[in-house]
């Protein structure tokens, strides 16, 4: 496959990595797999799958659990950086990387003759910006901003793949989350959570203890069906010569038709702290879901829950970033009394990052799920809250 080789275009196939977080692997191939595409590899934070150009857009458009959508441009082997220039400088960049446009390189490389991954990017850098300078008589800027162009080397061993990145941004930056309080989940973390509980805008969503509001906005955003690259204007694929945005235009129209009209059940999002709840306003505003969001302040355990059946879901402090132990497991203490007092009938969720807080909860939880949040290992505890059940 040769994609920079002649001109670039959107109707041929290539292989498609799309990243995530470690351990979401199994969300991100439920949702690539909806899309109708086929799951070729995986690995703890990547799954491979093939498609054109417009599916590597409809990816990023559609998908909630992915970090970046890779679309692979050429495979070649290289031992050493001198062999890495000359097989970069082979490809076309001229057909892909307007000569006036800004270029970013990143990579990930384990070769032995190279110490420090940033000299690979240069290396190839320096062939690309040196092939258009001999083909169109200049060279496009380049640096480590992602609002551009960007290129992925994969190099491991003698083997090299070269992917336009075509997110550009990773899309865990939706976008929406204006103000960033103390300790909020990654979105994409927050939608995979969201998957891992089964709730998909049946039933009610409850989020004490919201923060910045993530959970709940990735949670209306699933109930509502609405794509979440619908919020951002901005991707890596837009700025390659060549890109095909008609077909953009096509995939956005048919998401904005999908969106349904309403939020089957409740969600409620609440915190004690005001700026909090502000926050999480603001937020949902910005990614036009606050109208089905009910925003409240206070206690968790004060805040009433509607009679009904649905997801109760707390990211309390774990201790790690925030709060002090001790406090932290009154707390977790709390969380079961409530569970077990005003939750019937609910599923009941605890993420945290830390087990020995989990066991003050007091109630024996039916899964353990494994997550990790950056590199804290974490876990997303479910407590099934019917009347006499999962009590110790
Ligand atoms: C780890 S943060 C939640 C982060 C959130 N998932 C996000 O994405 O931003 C925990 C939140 O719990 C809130 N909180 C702590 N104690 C509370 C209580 N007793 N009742 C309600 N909210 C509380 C804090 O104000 C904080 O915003």
């Amino acid at each position: 496959m040769n994609h920079s080789g002649s001109s670039f275009h959107t109707a041929l196939k290539s292989s498609i990595v799309i990243t995530c977080a470690k351990g979401i692997t199994p969300y991100l191939k439920e949702e690539v797999l909806s899309l109708g595409l086929p799951i070729l590899a995986e690995s703890v934070a990547s799954i491979e799958t093939e498609g054109t150009m417009v599916e590597a857009m409809q990816l990023n458009l559609s998908i909630r659990t992915g970090h970046r959508v890779l679309f692979l441009l050429q495979e070649f082997g290289a031992r050493n950086p001198d062999e890495l220039y000359a097989q970069v400088a082979k490809m076309a960049w001229e057909n892909l990387i307007p000569e006036d446009g800004y270029l970013c390189v990143t990579s990930s490389v384990a070769n032995p003759t190279v110490k420090d991954s940033r000299f690979a990017n240069v290396k190839c850098k320096d062939a690309i910006v040196d092939r258009i300078k001999k083909k169109c008589g200049r060279r496009p800027d380049s640096g480590p901003e992602r609002c551009g162009v960007v290129i992925d080397l994969y190099w491991k061993g003698d083997g090299c793949r070269v992917y336009l990145d075509t997110s550009g941004e990773p899309l865990s930056r939706r976008g929406y989350r204006k103000i960033p309080l103390q300790a909020p989940m990654q979105e994409t973390l927050a939608a995979a959570v969201i998957r891992a509980t089964g709730w998909s805008g049946n039933g009610n969503f409850i989020n004490p203890m919201c923060g910045s509001g993530t959970l709940a906005i990735e949670a209306a955003l699933i109930a509502l069906n609405k794509a979440p690259g619908l919020i951002r204007s901005h991707y890596g694929f837009m700025h390659s010569k060549g890109f095909d945005e008609s077909s953009w235009r096509v995939l956005l129209q048919k998401a904005q038709e999908q969106i349904k009209k309403a939020c089957a059940g409740q969600i409620i999002a609440s915190d004690i702290r005001p700026e909090a709840v502000l926050a999480a306003r603001k937020n949902a505003r910005a990614a036009g879901v606050e109208s089905w969001i009910e925003f409240k302040t206070g206690d968790y355990a004060a805040i009433p829950i509607p009679d009904g059946n649905g997801v109760i879901i707390l990211n309390p402090e774990y201790g790690e970033r925030l709060g002090r132990l001790k406090e932290l497991g009154e707390v977790y203490k709390g969380i079961g009394d409530f569970f077990k007092k005003k939750c019937q009938g609910y599923r009941g969720y605890i993420f945290t990052g830390n087990l020995d807080l989990a066991k003050k909860v007091g109630l024996k939880a039916r899964r353990r799920i494994p997550f990790f949040n950056s590199k804290i290992e974490c876990r997303l505890l479910e407590y099934n809250l019917y009347e006499g059940s999962g009590r110790r």
